[in-house]
């Protein structure tokens, strides 16, 4: 019998970096053996899956055992088009509500790993194929505002940093911890009642407000590239739907005590791109509002800032085919929970290449130590991935690119970015 045959899946309750509850799967194959743990976000998009049925992780677990595993035991993990094809089956619902999207994503990249382990090759490879040889990019988060510190920092969700300059996977990580670093010894100085705190993944979170925030971290990336000698640019995740109010028919900063209509909206962030020479920016408007991704793109283009979209898209591809009819962005944000399966995945990332978008591989609000997502973004050829810069669950995928580096070794090369 093929060494990929799956034998059995376990499913158990674990906790998650912010202490929530998490979905863990475990598959064994006749020869291997493979275990994945979902994560979880704290700003959600209204198009993403249902991370779990009505009753959480414990119905999900039941789902597993009782739904999902006898119809799995006996197929090829090798096979992960029919895998996934038979979790959607199984579910029978659009946004996998009966058995969870976590749950699918658990068991989808649990097979995955196992498939790889029978096979005796690295999950990168077996997700990416032979010829695979780029490394991404590390956009990590340094600053937080917004879900992810409760509204006690920033309005802005996260201010971030990507090392353009840097030739290799190791100088690209120096310079995020560096940056990471050498923020927060200047957040101390220009915030007198910043104790050192961090939001859910690992950034800083200083009573400041955006643009003093932004200023801050420039002259952070400022020194670091003085220091290492290549340049490190700023981008942000505004995570517009968390200041959206409908009611009031403006994007509302509460910090601040600030309205922005639409149009207000988009100049200010035109602003903030020109000012701090962002190469980044995602979900500068509601997710709903796709012509205005459309507008702002237009204008983006000519400062050379990538416009993502992540609760616009979910990583679906029917809102990408409606983003791309209208140039509504130049980068997309993958988070393969929020579509439930891997083949749905790689069909987000071809649909958004083939519409000339960016996949940027993308960690949760709230992770594991899984380093999954790091072979993922080398597997389907993500030139960026978002993991965060520091805490074990972050670190956990960076370190993971240091290995995957190694082992492609002299062949390996950080993947073209489409502005610099
Ligand atoms: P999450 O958000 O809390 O939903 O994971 C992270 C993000 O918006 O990129
Ligand atoms: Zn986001």
């Amino acid at each position: 019998m093929s060494s990929t045959i799956i034998e059995d899946i376990r499913a158990r309750r674990v906790f998650d970096s912010r202490g929530s509850e998490a979905i863990e799967v475990e598959v064994f194959t006749v020869g291997g053996y493979g275990r994945a743990i979902a994560p979880m976000g704290a700003s959600r998009g209204r198009g993403e899956a249902m991370p779990y049925p009505p009753g959480g992780v414990s119905e999900a677990v039941a789902a597993v055992e009782r739904l999902v595993t006898p119809e799995l035991v006996g197929l090829d993990a090798a096979d992960q088009r029919l895998v996934d094809k038979v979790l959607h089956e199984v579910d029978g619902t659009k946004d996998f509500s009966r058995i969870g999207g976590n749950t699918a994503y658990a068991i989808s990249m649990a097979t995955a790993a196992a498939a790889s382990s029978s096979l005796g090759i690295s999950l990168f490879r077996h997700l990416g194929g032979s010829l695979v040889q780029e490394l991404p990019y590390p956009l990590g988060n340094v600053v937080g505002g917004g879900k992810h510190v409760r509204g006690r920092g920033p309005d802005v969700q996260e201010m971030l940093v990507l090392p353009v300059g840097a030739t290799d996977v190791l100088e690209a990580l120096q310079a995020n911890f560096l940056v990471h670093r050498r923020a927060g010894e200047l957040l101390a100085r220009a915030d007198p009642g910043f104790t050192g705190g961090r939001g859910d993944e690992g950034a800083w979170a200083p009573k400041l407000g955006t643009e003093e925030a932004l200023e801050v971290l420039a002259k952070a990336c400022e020194d670091v590239a003085g220091e290492l000698g290549f340049e490190v640019r700023m981008g942000l995740d505004v995570a517009a739907s968390t200041l959206w109010r409908e009611e009031e028919n403006a994007y509302v900063y509460e910090r601040e005590g600030m309205k922005r209509d639409r149009g207000e909206q988009v100049d200010f962030i035109l602003e903030l791109v020109e000012r701090f020479k962002l190469i980044y920016v995602e979900d500068p408007l509601a997710e709903e509002d796709f012509e205005g991704f459309a507008e702002l793109t237009r204008k983006a283009r000519r400062l050379g800032c990538l416009i993502c979209g992540d609760d616009l898209f979910v990583t679906s591809v029917e809102r990408i085919a409606r983003g791309a009819e209208l140039g509504a962005a130049t980068a997309i944000i993958i988070k393969p929970n929020q579509v439930g399966t891997l083949s749905d995945t790689a069909d987000a990332v071809r649909a958004a290449r083939e519409a000339g978008m960016v996949p940027v591989a993308s960690h949760r609000s709230g992770e594991s130590t899984d380093p999954h997502l790091a072979h993922l973004a080398v597997g389907l050829r993500c030139p960026i991935i978002k993991t965060g810069v520091l805490g074990g669950e972050r670190v956990a995928k960076l370190n993971e690119l240091l290995r995957i580096a190694e082992e492609l070794g002299e062949v390996a090369k950080m993947a073209k970015l489409p502005v610099a």
